[in-house]
């Protein structure tokens, strides 16, 4: 099924409107949920509702926060979130990030006690409109074996990039630092079908080719995805003065409970360091170098990061974006959730 951006934000409204979020906050969330659909990050977009959804029916997701935004230093700053939705409260400490750093040339501003907050591909690209910097790193929640672990300790934690070029084009490097997201896992035991055994690991702590014995998920490049995935910790939990680690609150144990989740946005204006018109064009000789790459075999250009992406967003722009016929279904009927996912161990057959 094929939807424009207005029709399936529409959608998204009103169903997290109707579970109880305000029509602000609800809009709030969708612009992030479409973003991540446009781009064709589609484990963080529309698929997500039925989720939030029923997290907000069951008050794991504050309707009405109060949230607070404490400057601790010229560049440095607090925005708590109160536990409201993830997205809307990253969204508006972004917000007062890049007024801090237009000011002062980089800016710091911790996120604490939100929930999930979907693609960071969204808050660095707020920093890219303004042409600025921005990083973008998150908790999340517990499911990767730490490197020669065979219990898990760490979320698949994402880290997100984001530099601007000229006319609007931009790199955005955005990645989980696990090999491959939870979803993949489910895919492969819908279909019967063996896992590469790069993915993941059984109770043991062995890797696994069968998706069925899957009790954590592997970082990615051994011990320097795990060294990543600890960094995201320290400066998104233990910076901000939250749970860390395997503490870190559950997606699906019980959705009546907040998450107390923490984010951290850096943002860097060029204009302080090299220039702003110096950078934008490095940035965009840099992007033409790596399209210019002679391609290995089987390959037939070298994209920068983001480059796809913003491809998909381009043809989803005229073409309408693509969602699952289930997912529509959903979006289209008189159901607000389904019970469907509070306390799902994500390790459960
Ligand atoms: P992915 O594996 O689809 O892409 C990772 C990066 O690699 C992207 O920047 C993409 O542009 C780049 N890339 C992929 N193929 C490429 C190619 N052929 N050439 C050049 N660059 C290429 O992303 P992943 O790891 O599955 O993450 C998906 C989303 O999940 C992200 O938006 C992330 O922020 C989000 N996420 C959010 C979490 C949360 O708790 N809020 C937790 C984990 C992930």
């Amino acid at each position: 099924m094929r939807v424009t951006k207005e029709k399936l934000k529409d959608l998204i409204v009103s169903k997290l409107h109707r579970a109880g979020l305000t029509v602000d906050h609800a809009e709030g969330v969708a612009d992030v949920l479409v973003h991540a659909d446009a781009r064709g990050v589609h484990s963080h977009g529309a698929m997500r509702v039925e989720y939030y959804a029923e997290r907000i029916a069951k008050g794991g997701i504050n309707n009405n926060p109060e949230f607070t935004f404490e400057k601790t230093g010229p560049c440095s700053a607090v925005f708590d979130g109160d536990n409201g939705a993830g997205h809307v409260a990253a969204k508006l400490a972004m917000d007062e990030a890049i007024k801090m750093a237009k000011e002062n040339g980089i800016a710091v501003v911790g996120v604490r006690r939100i929930g999930h907050s979907g693609a960071l591909s969204y808050f660095v690209q707020q920093a890219v409109n303004e042409d600025l910097i921005g990083i973008s790193v998150c908790q999340s929640d517990p499911m990767v074996v730490p490197f020669g672990g065979a219990e898990p300790y760490y979320g698949t934690n994402p880290i997100a990039f984001a530099a601007p070029g000229q006319d609007g084009e931009h790199i955005t490097f955005d990645m989980a630092t696990t090999v491959q997201a939870w979803g993949k896992i489910l895919h492969a035991r819908s279909k019967n079908e063996p896992i590469p055994d790069t993915w993941a690991v059984d109770s043991n702590g062995e890797q696994t080719t069968d998706p069925f014995k899957v009790n954590a998920l592997l970082p990615i490049a051994g011990p320097k995805g795990y060294g990543l995935m600890m960094m995201v910790d320290v400066l998104s939990g233990i910076l901000l003065g939250l749970p860390f680690g395997n503490k870190v609150s559950s997606m699906y144990h019980d959705l009546t409970e907040h998450r107390n989740l923490g984010q951290l946005h850096i943002v860097i204006n060029p204009a302080f360091f090299t220039g702003l018109g110096t950078f934008k064009e490095s940035i965009a000789q840099t992007m033409q170098d790596l399209n210019n790459i002679k391609p290995a075999p089987g390959y037939k250009q070298v994209s920068y990061p983001g480059q796809r992406s913003a491809e998909r967003e381009r043809a989803y722009e005229r073409d309408g974006i693509e969602i699952v016929d289930h997912i529509y279904e959903y979006l289209t009927s008189d159901v607000v959730h389904n019970n469907a996912y509070d306390n799902k161990s994500p390790f459960a057959k």
